[in-house]
């Protein structure tokens, strides 16, 4: 079947695709992104990442490329056009083309990229992966999803040379902040659900919000909370979360095993019970 891509109000073939090579994405990282899992058709917390969008756009000061209703429109016409039933949507919007000047342009119309691809979604949840920690170099905005992903592509490179999944971002205290494209979690002794509160600091991923909210229907106990490197060597279980991952076991942080070495029963809950969410609730 072939490929399409969306890209500034045209559907064009994923092959040939292309923006212009003053778009200021290519030129300074000047833009933002989105990525949305699909699974049996749906897009898992589709409202969320959309409002998350609109808030990278609002703190960048870049306009909405277009209404959000035609976005939610073209999401679902590229994914038909496709042929995907499971596998994710990816979105990009960059302050646009216009000649190479730090400063914003006056009149420069906000470039909108739209692909989609087929995949699998959380393939390591019933496995579990292994992460390596490593110091976190990013600017002090993580909160807004920018392109600007060079210490996560860095990171990322860095866990796979070291026989790695993911790599979790330490900060100059050290505590962990996140992984490179996923959020960090540990689970205590005495049974508590840990991760680090929304600031700065972090991408609030949306993956996470929802863990968060399907913990608190099943009345976990959780606690909002920076934790450190020793802290998460000595935890019970550790997981990350992202739109692509789900909720994914960690066995191994850097050279210690956690827990038995086996995805820990908390864990393995609340993957079931995202998966549940992810096939109905607050999936559209
Ligand atoms: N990454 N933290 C970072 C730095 C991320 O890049 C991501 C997502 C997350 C998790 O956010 P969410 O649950 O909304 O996916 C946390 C996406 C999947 C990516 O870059 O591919």
């Amino acid at each position: 079947m072939a490929r399409d891509a969306y890209v500034n109000g045209r559907y064009v073939p994923h092959a040939r695709a292309a923006v212009h090579v003053e778009d200021r994405g290519f030129q300074f990282a000047d833009g933002v992104y989105e990525v949305v899992s699909v699974r049996r058709g749906r897009l898992i917390d589709e409202e969320g990442h959309l409002d998350r969008l609109d808030r990278s756009l609002h703190e960048l000061r870049i306009a909405w490329p277009c209404d959000r209703r035609v976005l939610r429109l073209v999401m679902r016409r590229l994914l038909e056009r496709n042929g995907v039933r499971d596998g994710l949507v990816y979105l990009q919007v960059t302050r646009g083309a216009a000649p190479r000047d730090f400063r914003f342009p006056a009149a420069a119309r906000p470039t909108l990229v739209i692909t989609t691809r087929r995949a699998t979604l959380a393939p390591h949840a019933r496995t579990g992966v292994r992460v390596v920690t490593i110091p976190d170099i990013r600017w002090k905005r993580r909160d807004i999803k920018t392109v600007g992903l060079l210490p996560q592509v860095l990171g990322k490179q860095e866990a796979a040379e070291r026989g790695a999944f993911e790599a979790w971002q330490v900060d100059e205290d050290g505590f962990v902040t996140e992984g490179t494209s996923s959020n960090a979690w540990i689970v205590t002794a005495d049974g508590a659900l840990v991760t680090r509160p929304a600031s700065h600091d972090i991408l609030n991923g949306i993956t996470r919000q929802s863990i968060l909210r399907v913990a608190a229907a099943e009345g976990l106990r959780f606690e909002e909370r920076p934790f450190r490197v020793e802290e998460a060597y000595a935890a019970r279980e550790a997981f990350l979360s992202s739109a692509t991952s789900f909720v994914t076991p960690v066995l191994r942080i850097d050279d210690r095993t956690i827990g038995d070495g086996a995805p820990g029963a908390l864990s393995r809950k609340l993957f079931d019970a995202y998966l549940a969410h992810a096939s109905g609730a607050g999936a559209s």
